[in-house]
């Protein structure tokens, strides 16, 4: 009789588990030479896994004096040490909150080593953070669908009626008041076209994002003034995103021209692109996500409107309908992506972020 061989099942490998977590895992040995970190850690660390092992973790991680001997307990007690809320200075990357669990491993034969979990506090508070902006987005989204149907029918009969009585005047001079008439409607009208944002469905395809910038640069930089410059830091190993080309275009112009206008005559927009780890975008988190930034060093976005620039109408220039920047992020959430910000005065960082994979 013949009998099937059972099927080797494949063994898998535990690191690849440690990168589907979003806490970032840290392993070093009692001397705080690092062993092993996970994706999370590349990202919230800015480091690279292939380069970092066996450095010392205070290469990479501010170890003040205070962290350094809470580390040095764990080891010393063989005991656990959980801190919550605790600042954390890489040297590479930004500062940020987190939670922090320090766990002695004890092997019998090996070295003493040291686990380390980190959780970013300040990512839960982001997180939050966007879920109400899309909220609010989601009403003010129905609010101006609602007020704009109300305004354009109303609209068309007051530009028929001014028509047809400038076709029954003999006064010229009359007749330039219809012709107000009409060319204001037609200015209300786009204006609420404009506010009722893109009506078409996305057609998304692969698209070479850096080519895409390279195009936004070409079209502003025809009109640039002379102590304006842009430049260009790109991640080539970037891969094709799927967008809709021509909304990604318009998104990253709308950032780019306010980027101008707020430098006025000098300063810098870099434009950058880099890809993220594990990151979450509208609830789903993302193996890989494409952020391309658009940096200038101007006087950053006035405080008052600073948490309310992403909604119509909100602008801090004179001449401005602000309608720049919420165009651009329902653009790019038609593209399942998102717009972030943040910014002080001599830096202003607008993100666009696209995940590059569906979800992990
Ligand atoms: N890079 C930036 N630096 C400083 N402030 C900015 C920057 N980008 C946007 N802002 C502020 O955010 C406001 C809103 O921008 P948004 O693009 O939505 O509208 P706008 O530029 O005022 O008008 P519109 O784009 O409709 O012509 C701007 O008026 C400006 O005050
Ligand atoms: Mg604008």
């Amino acid at each position: 009789m013949n009998v099937d061989p059972v099927p080797a099942i494949p063994t898998p490998d535990p690191c690849q588990w440690l990168d589907e977590l979003s806490t970032a895992v840290l392993v070093t040995d009692a001397r705080l030479r690092l062993l092993a970190v996970n994706s999370a850690a590349e990202v919230l660390l800015g480091l690279s896994r292939d380069r970092v092992v066996g450095g010392h973790l205070g290469q990479w991680l501010r170890l003040d004096l205070n962290l350094s001997k809470q580390l040095q307990q764990a080891l010393n007690d063989k005991q656990s040490v959980s801190l919550r809320g605790r600042s954390l200075r890489p040297l590479r990357a930004p500062e940020f909150l987190a939670d922090l669990m320090i766990s002695p491993l004890h092997g019998e034969h090996s070295e003493d080593r040291l686990l380390l979990e980190m959780t970013a506090t300040d990512r839960h508070q982001r997180i939050t953070r966007e879920d109400q902006l899309r909220q609010q987005q989601a009403i003010t989204r129905a609010v101006t669908r609602g007020l704009a149907h109300e305004i354009k029918n109303p609209l068309g009969g007051l530009r028929g009626a001014a028509q047809l009585l400038a076709s029954d005047l003999d006064d010229p001079s009359l007749r330039e008041y219809t012709q107000i008439i009409i060319r204001e409607a037609d200015r209300l009208r786009s204006l609420v076209d404009r506010m009722l944002g893109p009506s078409n469905m996305p057609r998304r395809e692969p698209v070479n994002v850096h080519e895409v910038m390279e195009h936004v640069r070409g079209l502003v930089s025809v009109q640039l003034p002379l102590g304006l410059r842009i430049t260009a830091d790109y991640d080539p190993s970037i891969p094709d995103v799927l967008v809709d080309r021509d909304m990604l275009v318009q998104a990253l112009l709308n950032l780019v021209q306010n980027a101008i206008q707020a430098l006025g005559d000098h300063g810098e927009i870099r434009l950058m692109s880099r890809i993220l780890r594990q990151y979450t975008i509208s609830g789903q988190r993302h193996r890989l996500v494409a952020r391309l930034r658009v940096r200038d060093n101007g006087p950053g976005i006035p405080e008052e409107i600073r948490e309310r620039i992403f909604f119509p109408m909100v602008t801090g220039r004179a001449s401005g309908t602000g309608l720049g920047l919420p165009i651009a992020q329902s653009l790019m959430q038609l593209n399942h992506g998102l717009i972030e910000c943040r910014s002080r005065p001599g830096r202003t960082d607008f993100d666009v972020l696209l995940p590059l994979e569906n979800t992990a």
